[in-house]
């Protein structure tokens, strides 16, 4: 850097995706098309901005993300947008927009997208982030929740990663909610003054969240309130389903009933998937049911439920667990050239080469010595070499770069 010139960093939270990381940003996207096909999920992709009103409406006023993580600003004509904070509102939004609710249900949708949120900066933890996302559209059967949580194991298993935990819950219907957390909010009532002012404030505007607390000593209460208590015949037939259905096809799981989820749309099943490996305790997929998030936002009734998987936070992942995608080993041609009439030649031949599905590059304008360099310095497996003298013997040289070996031959020769 030139001394009193400004260094401009990516800003905090935020990393550039670089050639070398490439290798593993295609494996995990590419088994992430790869499930979502089999499964016959289609993919749908939606602004990076949205009116902010949509995720305060679904996300709700009261939590995390809302409060302390959005990136909202007012744009030159007025309208308070906000940085996409996550994928399912601006989905539904989208089904509602284009009339998707009168194609045939179930629908099934995926997205790989970023996401933005402001939190602190750690290892998993960014404030641009990408998510692939699965979401399934009016089915309120419980095999619904099944197939998601299958293709969330499915897809984690396909990348290498066996090491899971399965958390699950059921947090009810919005009728059966409100009984609970009247009585969790009469349980922990008596407990206030240990409580410090966050959760003091979680206890007044969102009760759930205190089981999501990490500053509460949990161990110190026993019988706290559990939201599959509190299930309607209905929502507690599902639960029951579903679970028999994990049970059958052998897919373990923990039910923890402290897992309340940091978005309010959901209702019934949510659930996180956690390395075992990790002892930080972030979740690499996390999920559930909302079957109240598009009739809030001005649709008929359509229970949905789906999923999201932080991608660096698999990638993170993938390295602890000492799992390298391997790059796949390609042919690299290099089409070298001494003179100006060998480099119109070589612009030819390199041409010729792709129209061959072969990967090919023209060497740089510089002596032949130093296009040889740049050839190593690329990994080039190929080179081919023209110099007057093959130009004038419509011939060339071709050097294997493994071997070393080099062999003048006929151009014409040189097929696929
Ligand atoms: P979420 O729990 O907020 O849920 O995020 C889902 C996943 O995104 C997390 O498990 C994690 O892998 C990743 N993630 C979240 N925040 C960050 C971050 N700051 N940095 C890196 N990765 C992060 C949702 O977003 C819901 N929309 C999921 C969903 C889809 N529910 C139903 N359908």
């Amino acid at each position: 850097m030139k001394k009193g010139t400004q260094m401009f960093k990516s800003p905090r939270g935020t990393s550039d995706i670089l050639p070398k990381d490439w290798q593993y940003w295609n494996y995990v996207i590419s088994k992430a098309e790869n499930i979502a096909r089999f499964y016959n999920y289609d993919r749908i992709e939606t602004p990076v901005i949205e009116d902010s009103n949509l995720f305060l409406k679904s996300i709700g006023a009261n939590t995390d993300i809302v409060e302390k993580e959005m990136y909202i600003f007012p744009d030159h004509g007025g309208d308070n947008l906000s940085l996409r904070a996550e994928g399912t509102a601006p989905v539904c939004r989208a089904y509602l927009q284009h009339g998707l609710h009168n194609s045939s249900h179930p629908l099934r949708l995926y997205y790989i997208s970023s996401m933005f949120r402001y939190d602190r900066p750690q290892a998993g933890r960014y404030r641009q982030f990408h998510q692939f996302g699965i979401e399934l559209l009016g089915e309120e059967d419980y095999s619904a929740d099944f197939e998601i949580i299958q293709i969330a194991i499915k897809y984690l298993e396909t990348l290498g990663l066996t090491k899971l935990k399965l958390l699950i819950n059921n947090i009810g219907d919005l009728k059966d909610r409100k009984k609970y957390i009247q009585d969790l909010k009469k349980y922990f009532e008596n407990h206030l003054d240990t409580f410090n002012e966050q959760d003091r404030k979680r206890f007044e505007k969102n009760p759930l969240r205190l089981l999501d607390s990490k500053n509460i000593n949990f161990n110190q209460f026993i019988d706290i309130p559990k939201s599959i208590d509190y299930l309607n015949a209905e929502a507690r037939l599902h639960w029951e389903n579903l679970l028999e259905q994990l049970d059958h096809f052998e897919i373990s799981y923990t039910i923890d009933h402290k897992l309340v989820r940091g978005l309010d749309y959901y209702n019934r099943t949510v659930f996180e998937i956690h390395p075992t490996t990790d002892g930080s305790q972030t979740a690499i997929i996390a999920g559930g049911r909302y079957d109240g998030l598009i009739e809030q936002l001005g649709g008929n009734p359509t229970p949905a439920i789906g999923f999201a998987t932080g991608i660096e936070r698999i990638i993170l992942n993938l390295n602890e667990n000492l799992i390298h995608p391997i790059k796949k080993i390609q042919e690299l041609w290099m089409v070298a050239y001494l003179g100006i009439n060998a480099k119109t030649e070589a612009i030819r031949i390199s041409d010729y080469l792709r129209q061959n599905k072969q990967v090919a590059v023209l060497g740089p304008n510089r002596s032949l010595k130093s296009q040889m360099r740049y050839a190593s310095a690329i990994k080039a497996t190929k080179v081919i070499i023209i110099g007057d003298k093959e130009l004038t013997d419509s011939t060339i040289i071709i050097k294997d770069m493994e071997t070393g070996n080099q062999n003048t031959m006929l151009l014409s020769k040189l097929t696929f």
